[in-house]
């Protein structure tokens, strides 16, 4: 299989190494409007394939869409992050006109593929992405959902102080600070619900930590985060 991500910036890079690392894709593409970049990245990636062990084929492309051609999965990360003090929306001017331009390149040259957003703000991107194609809408998935819940665990964890990997827990809505909805009612720790564990006034604290989660990691970092956005979730590529 092959798959394409879109901007070779923290995000597109973090995505592109985890989907190499666990061999998702026989061939993989990274394309950026930035010459050399997607290039310089892949061939540093490809040096570490036998030091980790996979046999991804990963090649770099500097807005050249021709070499994306075929690809099954399009990731696209492409667009300015945010900084401190900036909401998601902020961001919808400039990366509204990339993201079209994007996906309409994307979709000459792949036109069965599925394409999973990153771009921020997700939702407004993805659903863009949705009207610039014309695509089904069960072909285009923005992340925000597998970011966010993500995220939650790692905050329930935080407080019960187990592994986030033995606890269930969803987010809906919107992936921004005041529209996300973690659901901890339906939160469980192997099987029993996190809120007999947990405080109602702690309750609010972890649902209002997860919903704040990405501009928390900006005000420390000095930029948005990437290591959660860029992963490629394990379940996504159950669907293909
Ligand atoms: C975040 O929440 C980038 O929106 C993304 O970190």
């Amino acid at each position: 299989m092959k798959i394409t991500v879109v901007g070779a910036g923290a995000v597109g890079a973090t995505c592109a190494d985890n989907i190499a690392r666990k061999e998702l894709a026989s061939e993989l593409v990274l394309l950026d409007i930035k010459e050399g970049l997607a290039e310089g990245k892949a061939q540093d990636m490809m040096q570490t394939a036998t030091l980790l062990g996979f046999d991804t084929k990963i090649t770099g492309s500097t807005n050249d869409y021709a070499k994306t051609a075929g690809s099954s999965v399009v990731v696209i990360t492409s667009g300015i992050p945010r900084k401190p003090g900036m909401t998601r929306e902020d961001l919808i001017g400039t990366n509204a006109g990339i993201v079209k331009t994007v996906s309409e390149n994307i979709l000459k040259h792949s036109p069965d593929a599925i394409i999973i957003v990153i771009s921020n703000p997700m939702d407004t991107m993805t659903y863009l992405a949705l009207q610039a194609t014309g695509l089904p809408k069960n072909r285009i998935i923005g992340m925000g959902g597998t970011l966010d819940s993500s995220r939650f665990k790692y905050q329930l964890s935080q407080h019960l102080e187990c592994s986030p990997s033995d606890l269930n827990a969803v987010v809906i809505g919107g992936h921004g600070d005041t529209t996300m909805i973690p659901l901890i009612r339906h939160a469980t720790w192997n099987s029993a619900p996190v809120t007999d564990f947990i405080s109602a006034e702690k309750q609010d604290a972890i649902v209002k930590a997860t919903m704040v989660g990405g501009a928390t990691l900006t005000a420390l970092i000095g930029t948005s985060a990437w290591y959660a956005p860029g992963q490629p979730e394990q379940h996504w590529w159950k669907l293909l």
